[in-house]
């Protein structure tokens, strides 16, 4: 899963989604001494947000230990705990600048603990048109369409909405992206991937698909002691 994973992002399929998150920090967190994220992966998002916040350091969390190695190596000043986010995380209350969480589960009291008065919590979802070209040809699961008000729900109200933003564009993938891409997502876990290579074979060389993910911007809410 680490291997595919560092496989598509590599080849930059989703670097406008990197490049925006990074220019969402730089607005609306350029302050900033400790980036954390939540589910971190490889640390594909945390590493680019670190290129243009030079006085900041960084903290890669994730359950997967094979993907925290490869986190802690993603970027000169970040570091990676295997934890599970939904316990309390190692981190010291409000100690947090800039909290991220992309494509991953919300511990929304442990978000709240540990970021800071000032601090800003930076989320990233998929919308329902997001690689919608991949749903149905390979069997991709569709994306609940409640998926941003279950967000909204989960964060209310400790967080309060500063900003969103929607990110899209469209890539030209290939066989063996399609197959990395498939394998790295959670509906992985869902699907029969061993008729994965024959529903991909069925498909032009080169397919065109859009990703589309929502970023939304919070503040601490102002009643919200902890
Ligand atoms: C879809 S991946 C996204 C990774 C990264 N944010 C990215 O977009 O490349 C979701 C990540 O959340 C991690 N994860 C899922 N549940 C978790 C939990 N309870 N605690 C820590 N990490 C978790 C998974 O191991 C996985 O690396």
């Amino acid at each position: 899963m680490v291997a595919v994973r560092e496989k598509f992002l590599g080849a930059r399929h989703f670097l406008p989604l990197a490049e925006t998150i990074v220019e969402a920090s730089k607005k609306h967190a350029s302050d900033t001494r400790l980036v954390m994220e939540a589910g971190a992966g490889i640390g594909y998002y945390i590493a680019h947000v670190l290129e243009v916040l030079p006085l900041s350091l960084g903290l890669a969390l994730d359950l997967s230990k094979f993907a925290a190695r490869r986190a802690a190596r993603a970027h000169v000043r970040l570091d990676a705990v295997v934890t599970d986010i939904f316990e309390r995380l190692p981190l010291k209350s409000e100690s947090v600048d800039l909290a991220l969480n992309i494509f991953a589960p919300r511990p929304a009291s442990e978000l709240l603990r540990t970021l800071n008065r000032e601090g800003r919590l930076l989320v990233a979802f998929p919308t329902e048109q997001h690689m919608q070209q991949l749903r149905n040809s390979i069997g991709l699961l569709n994306i609940d369409p409640r998926k941003e008000w279950r967000i909204s729900r989960t964060l209310d109200p400790s967080f309060r909405l500063l900003h969103t933003q929607r990110c899209q564009w469209e890539m030209e993938l290939q066989h063996n992206d399609l197959e990395a891409f498939v394998l790295m997502a959670p509906s992985a876990r869902h699907i029969d991937v061993s008729g994965l290579p024959g529903r991909i074979a069925r498909l032009g060389s080169r397919v065109k698909v859009t990703g589309a993910v929502n970023i939304h911007v919070y503040e601490r809410a102002k009643h919200c002691d902890i």
